[in-house]
């Protein structure tokens, strides 16, 4: 089977037990990560891109601030989880299911590129980074990778 295939298995196989904050963060949790976000952002309305978006982490607080959000992810259990998460919210946010090193966005898409425990799971990070710039404005785009060591 090919590596792709066999990633996509596994995250489609952890969507029902990965948590990792989206529903049980407190309010206070939320606010420090929107504050966080916002001194990235600024206050202005943007497009933003969230890749390997999981359960929507950052979608969702990113949408809460009113930005315009699309998130994607190679693992459609996991959108499927965003989906009813953000629908429970009551957030629009634009979800599909597609790689993150062959995204398939025309060039200069998104103001900003967000992604959260990502690139420590794939295969190809360097293609990732030049996609995500490609889809990037060539005036001012911002890539914003959260990860751990
Ligand atoms: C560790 S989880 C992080 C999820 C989310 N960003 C968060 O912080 O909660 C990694 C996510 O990346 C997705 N992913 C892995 N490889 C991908 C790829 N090539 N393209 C798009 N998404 C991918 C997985 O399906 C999974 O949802």
């Amino acid at each position: 089977m090919d590596v792709k295939r066999q990633i996509q298995e596994y995250w489609d196989w952890r969507s029902s037990s990965y948590i990792n904050g989206v529903t049980g963060l407190v309010d206070e949790e939320r606010d420090i990560w929107k504050r966080y976000l916002s001194s990235c952002l600024g206050t202005q309305r943007l497009k933003v891109l969230d890749v390997g978006t999981g359960r929507g982490f950052l979608a969702l607080l990113l949408a809460e601030l009113g930005h315009e959000v699309t998130a994607v992810d190679i693992s459609q259990s996991m959108l499927d989880e965003a989906e009813k998460e953000a629908g429970s919210r009551g957030l629009d946010v634009k979800f599909m299911e597609c790689d993150a090193e062959n995204l398939p966005f025309h060039d200069e898409t998104f103001d900003i590129v967000v992604n959260k425990y990502l690139l420590w799971t794939l295969p190809e990070p360097d293609k990732a980074l030049s996609e995500w710039n490609r889809v990037l404005s060539s005036e001012n785009g911002k890539v914003i990778a959260i990860d751990g060591n």
